[in-house]
């Protein structure tokens, strides 16, 4: 049984500075002795900020994470965390093309799946394509990649980056796709856009959505959310250090709870947001005073969502 479920990850957001510092010594790259200054490369500040400047926390563990032995590596290591913070199944996510100064994505997956492969709990893989304007190819080689690796530890995809900027109804082009070659997708919706962002998202097909918390603006989503039985993967403390909840406090959770909306809690990005997935129940605990049952649906929608079933 999977008592305790992380459904979104990013590697490059989660990598500790015990993980940082063995990247660093591995590759003999030069970064801050002291602890304070590492930990100001790899996490935000607090009252950050909106998506974009949070986005710019992922330059620094990108740039350690460009070898397939730094990528094995820091999998490695991120699985054995995840293990010793006793979570017991997890759906990690990166985006292949962000690795590529000097591998090509499939060279960046293969490299990753060998780290899970050594990690000492199960997991599966989500590869992100990216918003962005002019990476169309590399987000097709991503989708093509993803049905190379269906089955052999790549479970689906997922469309990552700055929401706001490039719109999801911009990306038809690589979920018709994956709709035709039987490739699920998550995608992250309703974060920094709005609820229309989650109707494109579930019009293209994702059979999940990353974040989805803004369908708390529109009622009829909401309905539709609930009778389709669309799984949520909510992210808190990413939503605060985004700006779009001041306080966890206000953070709508039990609405959604109350709409028999089918809602997960994860982390999105460990490090960049100073988090774990106890933390984040923890936290709810105290701001929403969150009961047990609550918690118990919590923890099994995440293991009954989750990509892979075995
Ligand atoms: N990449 C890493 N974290 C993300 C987030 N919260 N939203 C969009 N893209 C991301
Ligand atoms: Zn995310």
């Amino acid at each position: 049984m999977r008592a305790f479920v992380d459904l979104h990850l990013h590697i490059d957001g989660s990598i500790s500075l015990e993980n940082a510092r063995q990247l660093a010594s591995l590759q003999q790259i030069a970064i801050p002795d002291s602890e304070d200054a590492l930990r100001s490369l790899l996490q935000v500040r607090d009252g950050c900020c909106d998506l974009n400047e949070f986005l710019g926390k992922f330059s620094f563990p990108c740039s350690l994470l460009q070898t397939k032995e730094a990528l094995k590596k820091a999998t490695e290591t991120l699985l054995k965390e995840l293990h010793a913070q006793q979570v017991s199944y997890a759906e990690l996510r990166f985006a292949p093309q962000k690795h590529s100064d000097t591998l090509c994505q499939k060279q960046a997956i293969e490299a990753v799946l060998e780290g899970m492969a050594k990690g000492p709990i199960p997991s599966a893989l989500i590869l992100c394509c990216m918003r962005d304007k002019g990476n169309e190819e590399e987000n097709l080689e991503t989708l093509s990649l993803a049905k190379e690796f269906q089955g052999k530890g790549v479970v689906a995809i997922d469309l990552a980056g700055a929401e706001a900027l490039y719109k999801t109804n911009e990306f038809g082009y690589i979920f018709e796709k994956a709709r035709k070659e039987n490739i699920p997708f998550t995608i992250h919706a309703g974060e920094a856009d709005g609820p229309q962002s989650i109707w494109d998202a579930i019009n293209f097909g994702a059979t999940r959505i990353g974040h989805g918390i803004r369908a708390i603006e529109d009622p009829v989503l909401m309905e539709e959310l609930a009778k389709r039985k669309i799984p949520l993967e909510l992210c808190p403390t990413s939503n605060v250090c985004t700006g779009l909840y001041k306080d966890l406090r206000d953070y709508p959770l039990r609405a959604f709870l109350d709409k028999g909306i089918v809602v997960t809690i994860n982390t999105d990005d460990m490090s960049v947001c100073g988090t774990t997935l106890s933390l984040e129940f923890e936290k709810l605990k105290e701001a929403l005073q969150l009961t047990g049952e609550e918690i118990a649906v919590l923890q099994e929608n995440a293991q009954k969502a989750a990509f892979s079933k075995e």
